[in-house]
């Protein structure tokens, strides 16, 4: 399967005018542009070859719930994928496992793909590579919790290390080698406790121009979450599969 390239704007362009002809910018095959929901009905009408992805969506499909956007609502707008997991979420927001897990159920049952985001705080990293591999494993479980088999070939998880994302502040990078053994760790956690055949996982935590190809030079790692570099056309574009 080709590997993707997902762009993580987050709060950003400042206008749906910067939004448009940021995309046009981007547009390209293997891309996914996740940009602020309110941008994705006009980024509908923009992009021709990169998919549309939402950076969050609600788990209760309709109802008394002021500001929240729902999976099939997403779908009904032309959305495929949704990020759910998002470290900024799970600390500003104080997104629970459950609730993730809720989200990650509903919106593989309304049709969307899901990018799965987990990964280990600075804390965990700090006491080691068991640490890192609990953490991981754990947060995954809960994430994962019930999800129906037949949905496994509609998830792939980003695995981004919370100290790694460029905007953490932690001043520390993360070693390519280290990743990898985890992203193997995950693979191998996938096979044995959901018997899935093929899981898919990438990496996001400051990629950029520089350093994309020593995630995505062997057959190992799926695809890359890119953000701050995603705002950039010209550093974005040379992020290649
Ligand atoms: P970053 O963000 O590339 O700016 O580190 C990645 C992410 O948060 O998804």
């Amino acid at each position: 399967m080709k590997k993707l390239i997902v762009a993580n704007w987050k709060l950003n362009p400042e206008s749906a005018k910067a939004a448009e002809s940021l995309a046009r910018l981007e547009d390209r095959s293997g891309v996914v542009i996740c940009p602020p929901t309110i941008y994705l009905a006009p980024l509908k009408k923009v992009l021709k070859r990169a998919k549309l992805g939402a950076q969050d969506a609600f788990w209760i499909e309709e109802g008394p719930y002021t500001g929240a956007v729902s999976p099939s609502q997403l779908v009904d707008l032309g959305v495929k994928y949704v990020i759910i997991g998002h470290s900024e979420r799970r600390y500003l927001l104080q997104e629970s496992d459950e609730v993730i897990n809720q989200k990650v159920e509903t919106a593989l049952k309304a049709g969307l793909q899901v990018i799965l985001c987990i990964g280990e705080d600075l804390e965990s990293h700090e006491k080691g590579s068991d640490q890192t591999r609990l953490f991981i494993v754990d947060q995954l479980g809960r994430a994962l919790k019930n999800v129906k088999s037949k949905y496994f070939k509609n998830i792939v998880i980003a695995y981004e290390p919370v100290w790694a994302i460029s905007t953490s502040n932690s001043g520390l990078e993360d070693a390519p080698d280290e990743s990898k053994k985890i992203i193997s760790l995950i693979k191998t956690f996938l096979k044995k406790r959901y018997l899935m055949h093929n899981p898919r996982v990438m990496y996001g935590g400051s990629v950029n121009a520089e350093n994309f190809d020593e995630y995505l030079a062997d057959d190992l790692i799926d695809g890359v979450l890119v953000g701050s570099a995603s705002l950039n056309p010209r550093e974005f574009n040379k992020i290649q599969t």
